[in-house]
C-alpha cells in the first residue's frame, strides 16, 4: 500500500516511537501520580520527558503549561470552551475543520456569539480583516495554521498580533502544522496539536498549549491523582485539564516522536514533504481536466478533482486498482470546501509524509493519467 493519507494520521511511524511505546508497556507501565512506587514514580518520568521535548519543539518555556489530550479535537474544545464558558464572541475562520466550527456552534446554546472570516476560492484568508471583524465583546480568535483540504498554510504570526493588540484570546489549531511547519508557543495564547499526525507519534495522542496568564476553566473534571482532599479540580497545571488515568505508552512513543523530530529538524522533513507534494503536482497539472485547489506556501497536501468524475470514485480506483490511499469527500471541512467552491463535489486529497518517497510520488501520479483516459472513456 502506498499511503498518501498522511494529513488523517501519519503512517508509517519512525521505529523509535513503535519501540518506545511497546517498551513502556512491557516494562509494567504503571499509573502516575497516583502512587509512590518506583513504577508510578517512572511512568510519571515518560510524561515529564515528552513534555519536555514538545516544550523544546514548539518553543514552550514552561512544559507544565502543556495538557496531553487524546487528539486535536479534544485540544481544541478544552481550548474553546475552557476560556469561552463566561459567554463573549468568537472569530474563526471559513478554513477550519468541524473541530473547531462545531464546539463554537455548540456554545451558540450559551449565547456565545461567532463571526467567520471568508477565505477566497484559493482558500486564502485576508487576515487583516481580523481587525474590522474584533467587537467590544469579543474574547478569542481561533484559526487552523493550515488547512486540512488544500494545505495553504495562514500567517498566524500577523493574526496574533491582531489579537495581542486588541486584548483578544489567540488560539491556533495545529493540526496540521505541527511537526512539518516551524511553530513558536511563544506568539500564541492557546496550541491544540495532535501526536499522530506530522508528529509521527501514536494515534490517540495531542495536546494543548496554554500560555501563563491565560483563564481555563476545565471541562471535565477528577481523577488528576493530586489534592485527593480537594473535592473541586485542581486550577494548577497541567492537572487542571489532565483528568483520568493517562495513556503512558503512546505518550512514551510521542516523546520519542518528537526526540525524533528534533533530531532530523522540522525544516528538513518540511523540505522533503514539500518536495514530493510539488513533484506530484508538476507531474499531474497536465492531465487534461484537472483542477488542483488551495495557493501560495502550502503544507504537503494536494486536493485535486478530474473534471467530470466522482472524487469518490477516482479514490476508490486508487485504493483497489493501484493500492493507493488517499482521502475523498469534504474531509470533515464542510465550509472550507464551500470557499473552494467544491462543496458538492468533495475533491480528492492527496498528503505526503515524510517517509513517502520519489517512486511513489511517480507511481500515484501515473496511475492518475491512467484514471483519467479511463474516466473518459
Ligand atoms: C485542521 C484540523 N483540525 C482538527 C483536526 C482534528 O484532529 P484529530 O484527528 O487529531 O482530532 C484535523 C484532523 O484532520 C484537522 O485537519
Amino acid at each position: 500500500m502506498i499511503y498518501l493519507d498522511n494529513a488523517a494520521t501519519s503512517f508509517a511511524k519512525p521505529k523509535e516511537v513503535v519501540m518506545a511505546v511497546c517498551d513502556a508497556a512491557c516494562r509494567g507501565c504503571a499509573n502516575p501520580g497516583r502512587g509512590g512506587h518506583s513504577l508510578s514514580v517512572s511512568a510519571g518520568e515518560v510524561l515529564y520527558n515528552t513534555r519536555g521535548r514538545i516544550a523544546e519543539l514548539f518553543n514552550i518555556s514552561d512544559p507544565e503549561r502543556i495538557a496531553f489530550c487524546k487528539n486535536t479535537t479534544e485540544a481544541l474544545n478544552f481550548g474553546i470552551k475552557g476560556v469561552m464558558h463566561n459567554g463573549g464572541h468568537i472569530i474563526t475562520t471559513s478554513m477550519e475543520h468541524n473541530s473547531v466550527i462545531r464546539p463554537i456552534k455548540a456554545l451558540g446554546k450559551q449565547g456565545v456569539t461567532h463571526s467567520i472570516l471568508q477565505a477566497d476560492a484559493a482558500g486564502n484568508l485576508d487576515i487583516n480583516r481580523l481587525e474590522k471583524m474584533i467587537r467590544r465583546d469579543t474574547r478569542l480568535i481561533v484559526m487552523t495554521h493550515s488547512s486540512n483540504v488544500c494545505g495553504n498554510i495562514y500567517d498566524i504570526e500577523k493574526a496574533a498580533q491582531i489579537a495581542r493588540r486588541n486584548n483578544v484570546l489567540f488560539m491556533v489549531d495545529a493540526a496540521q502544522s505541527a511537526g512539518t511547519v516551524q511553530i513558536d508557543a511563544q506568539k500564541v495564547d492557546l496550541l491544540a496539536f495532535p501526536g499522530h499526525k506530522g508528529m509521527l507519534g501514536p494515534m490517540g495522542t495531542g495536546g494543548l498549549y496554554v500560555a501563563e496568564g491565560v483563564k481555563i476553566a476545565s471541562i471535565i473534571e477528577g481523577g488528576t491523582g493530586s489534592v485527593s482532599e480537594s473535592l473541586t479540580q485542581p486550577e494548577f497545571f497541567p492537572d487542571i485539564l489532565e483528568s483520568g488515568t493517562q495513556n503512558v505508552p503512546a505518550i512514551a512513543g510521542l516523546g520519542a516522536a518528537a526526540e525524533f523530530l528534533l533530531k532530523e529538524g522540522v525544516w528538513a522533513i518540511r523540505g522533503h514533504e514539500n518536495e514530493l507534494c510539488k513533484r506530484f503536482e508538476d507531474e499531474i497539472k497536465n492531465i487534461e481536466n484537472i483542477t488542483i485547489y488551495g495557493s501560495g506556501e502550502k503544507t504537503a497536501i494536494t486536493a485535486f478533482n478530474i473534471v467530470g468524475a466522482d472524487c469518490v470514485e477516482v479514490a476508490q480506483i486508487l485504493n483497489d486498482r493501484y493500492g493507493i490511499a488517499t482521502r475523498a469527500g469534504l474531509h470533515c471541512a464542510y465550509l472550507a470546501h464551500k470557499s473552494l467552491k467544491t462543496e458538492e463535489i468533495g475533491c480528492v486529497r492527496a498528503s505526503f509524509g515524510y517517509f513517502n518517497t520519489q517512486k511513489e510520488v511517480d507511481y500515484a501520479a501515473d496511475c492518475l493519467y491512467k484514471i483519467s483516459k479511463d474516466l473518459q472513456i
